[in-house]
């Protein structure tokens, strides 16, 4: 079966000075199987929020993508019109976006928000949506389902919304559920819970996952792979066990000890990483980690490690996991 999500060096770009376009991401790769849930991980700006908007076609304007492939549910994105594309969004895959706050109409009842996708992709009329909205409110965890439905957002906790936007994602019976940073607004224990109803869904609805986090602890208690980002690129891909096992990127190394100086007790609240992540466009030919990179050499500051398939569908961006380089000519 053909995978539901496939990216391939994917970049988009916004226009920068003079005539010139400014790549904000560039060499994103990422595979997303039927019924597999994958985790997107990455430092901010690294373009995890890009790359989901590019799976549907909501490129903010004036970016675009200039260049890579993007298949979803198996639709050339690319080379879909608006009425593909609007099946896309809400029918094939469901999205929740990271803002809950700025993600529901204020002035719209939660019910008719959760509604909306089941009106306009299954067709269903007013009494088939009345049943079902109180249905997906309590499968996503929420009580009072039915006070709810005639709620409005302001009246909702933050992690109530989240569930709402949950609820709102699955209403027309998506094959894959696209979540962004569905916990940062969340504290630890909703965050835990948030992560076990997402696992309960996956399952019961037999759901492909793309869950999108900048916390690789957190991606590892739901992911059964991982595509880890680095300035606007893939620089790893690995089924969970083999990544926590055996990291092989430096920045994944650097990632997962940012994260085990924080659950020591460091006085950081968020894993850092040691060093500055290189501005959106200025990345030049060389390996965009090195600057930050323990164990970079010469070759790394002079050309771009290629991402290259190692064994059991590993994949790495860097000279010391490979010997090969981005062709001549390639930003
Ligand atoms: N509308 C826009 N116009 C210009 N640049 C943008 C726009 N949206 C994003 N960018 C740039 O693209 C890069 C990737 O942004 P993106 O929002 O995808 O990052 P992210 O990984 O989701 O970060 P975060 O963890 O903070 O959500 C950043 O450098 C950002 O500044
Ligand atoms: S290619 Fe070089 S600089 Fe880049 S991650 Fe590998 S060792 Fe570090
Ligand atoms: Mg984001």
């Amino acid at each position: 079966m053909p995978a539901i999500v496939q990216v391939s060096e994917l970049a988009v770009a916004f226009p920068g000075a003079g005539d010139g376009w400014h790549h904000v991401v560039d060499g994103v790769s990422l595979t997303v199987e039927e019924g597999e849930v994958v985790g997107l991980v990455g430092e901010s700006g690294c373009g995890k929020t890009l790359t989901a908007l590019a799976l549907f076609g909501l490129v903010p304007e004036p970016g675009r993508i200039v260049a890579g492939t993007v298949r979803v549910g198996g639709e050339d994105v690319l080379a879909a019109d608006e009425k593909r594309l609007s099946a896309l969004r809400g029918g094939v895959a469901g999205l929740v976006f990271q803002e809950p706050a700025q993600a529901l109409n204020p002035v719209r009842s939660i019910g008719f928000q959760v509604s909306e996708a089941a009106r306009l992709h299954l067709k269903l009329p007013g009494e088939r949506t009345d049943e079902l909205v109180p249905k997906l409110l309590a499968e996503v965890g929420l009580e009072d389902p039915a006070g709810l439905a005639r709620a409005y957002p302001h009246q909702l906790s933050g992690g109530q919304r989240q569930r709402v936007l949950l609820a709102c994602a699955l209403s027309a019976n998506p094959r894959l559920l696209v979540a962004d940073e569905p916990t940062s607004a969340l504290d630890t224990v909703s965050q835990q819970h948030m992560v076990e109803l997402l696992e309960k869904l996956r399952e019961r609805r037999q759901l492909s996952v793309l869950f999108i986090s900048h916390d690789l602890a957190l991606v590892g208690r739901l992911a059964d792979r991982v595509t880890v980002l680095y300035a606007g690129e893939t620089v790893e891909v690995a089924a969970r066990e083999a990544l926590f096992d055996d990291p092989r990127h430096p920045y994944t190394r650097a990632l997962m000890n940012a994260q085990l100086r924080v659950e020591g007790g460091g006085s950081q609240r968020l894993p850092t990483v040691p060093g500055t992540v290189p501005r959106a466009g200025e990345w030049g030919r060389a390996c965009r980690f090195a600057p930050r990179c323990p164990v970079a050499f010469e070759r790394c500051r002079a050309a771009r490690p290629a991402l290259t398939g190692l064994e059991n569908g590993r994949q790495v961006r860097c000279f010391l996991a490979s010997d090969a380089e981005e062709p001549d000519g390639k930003r």
